[in-house]
């Protein structure tokens, strides 16, 4: 029997989790496990992404902050968690740059917290842990800092060297997650992924972001020469990876996970672009739902592409060495055209009805 607690799942990447988590269980009525998902619900949740698994009798929902050490102990005392999966974060970087105060809390207050409770509930009397208990933590590759183009990729054993107030609240976490092994052994393990993508982002996000302006034939924003290198990596390979380091993860460590599939912001806007006028070519019926993407027209659309002053502090390129989790039998298997081209229908879908 499995009792659960992932924070955040109701955004993006916890969302998808929490399907698969659930999936993996089999029906409810053959069910011995719990998932409770503990989610502040900000403008980043939408709690349709749970809507498969809502009514399951083996799912709670709390909306809280996982900075309230108070509300953590109730759901401790009425549950017996053994497993923490901390998604909870403020995850854009814009956003820290305008105002960090938020991510200060979540991403680093809120772990520590998340941290200090299970401490206390997993001790047992004779100072060691209860058995098969696990905090996880969910980190990025931003850590890492950034990369020149013909640098190696980052592995586990880069040094820490943010350069955004978001990356420097997820590697202050990161270092807390590390003291609680180091200094009292709590069983922790850590992975830090690249760029995810995939249906449920926030469309404050890249890729939603660009659909949205040009279905609304509005300028498609670039930071500066747009020439900034992510390493993409679809959801469903990042939480097949996380489920692989709960399985064979070792205590203590972490890993990288990455999607081997590395872009300039301006090429994958590119292929947004092409991949939308070849939807829009076959299915007329876009017009009829997206009446204002007048540019979405074979080879015109790349024209509401406009370059804008380069973010603060953006780092050039990140790319994912994640040979150490594939040791552990990692691959990600995502096609990456057929899985952004299955992005792009989702959010086809999601911006018609909203
Ligand atoms: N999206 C990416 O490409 C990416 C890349 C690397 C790492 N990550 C990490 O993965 C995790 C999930 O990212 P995401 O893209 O799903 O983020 P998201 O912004 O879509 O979702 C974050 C979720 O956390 C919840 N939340 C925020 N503050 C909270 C608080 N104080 N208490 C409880 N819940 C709170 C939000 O309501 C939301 O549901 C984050 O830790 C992020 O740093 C994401």
């Amino acid at each position: 029997m499995a009792v659960v607690l992932v924070t955040g799942g109701a955004g993006f990447i916890g969302a998808h989790f929490c399907n698969l988590l659930m999936s993996s269980w089999g029906d409810e009525a053959s069910s011995s496990n719990h998932l409770i998902v503990l989610d502040l619900m900000t403008y980043a949740a939408n709690p349709d992404y749970l809507a498969a698994i809502a009514k399951r009798k083996d799912f709670t929902l709390v909306e809280g902050n996982i900075c309230d050490e108070v509300l953590l102990r109730r759901i401790f005392d009425e549950h017996q968690i053994d497993t923490v999966i901390n998604f909870a974060a403020e995850s854009h970087v814009d956003r820290s740059i305008h105002d960090a105060d938020e991510f200060v809390h979540t991403n680093f207050v809120g772990t520590y917290t998340l941290l200090k409770v299970c401490r206390h509930y997993w001790t047992l009397s004779d100072g060691m842990f209860k058995a098969g208990c696990r905090f996880h933590q969910v980190s990025t590759d931003e850590v890492y800092g950034t990369l020149m183009p013909d640098e190696q990729a980052f592995t586990e054993n880069n040094a820490f060297l943010p350069n955004s107030p978001y990356s420097a609240s997820k590697a202050a976490a990161d270092h807390m997650v590390r003291a609680f092994f180091q200094t009292w052994g709590l069983p922790v393990t850590t992975s830090h992924c690249s760029n995810n993508f995939g249906p449920f982002q926030y469309k404050e996000k890249l890729i939603p972001l660009t659909i949205e302006r040009l279905l609304n034939n509005k300028p498609v924003p670039v930071y500066g020469d747009g020439l900034q290198v992510r390493d993409w990596l679809f959801v469903a390979d990042h939480v097949a990876g996380i489920n692989l380091i709960l399985a064979k993860g070792q205590i203590g460590e972490h890993y990288n996970i990455g999607g081997d599939w590395e872009l300039t912001n301006l090429e994958l806007i590119h292929r947004l672009c092409f991949m939308l006028e070849g939807k829009f070519a076959k299915q007329p019926e876009l017009r009829e739902h997206f009446p204002n993407a007048e540019a979405i027209v074979l080879g015109q659309s790349a024209k509401l592409i406009t370059h804008v002053a380069d973010r603060p502090g953006h780092d050039r390129r990140y790319a994912i060495d994640h040979s150490k989790l594939q040791a552990l039998g990692y691959q990600p298997e995502a096609n990456f055209d057929q899985t952004l081209s299955d992005t792009v229908d989702w959010y086809l879908d999601y911006f018609r009805d909203n």
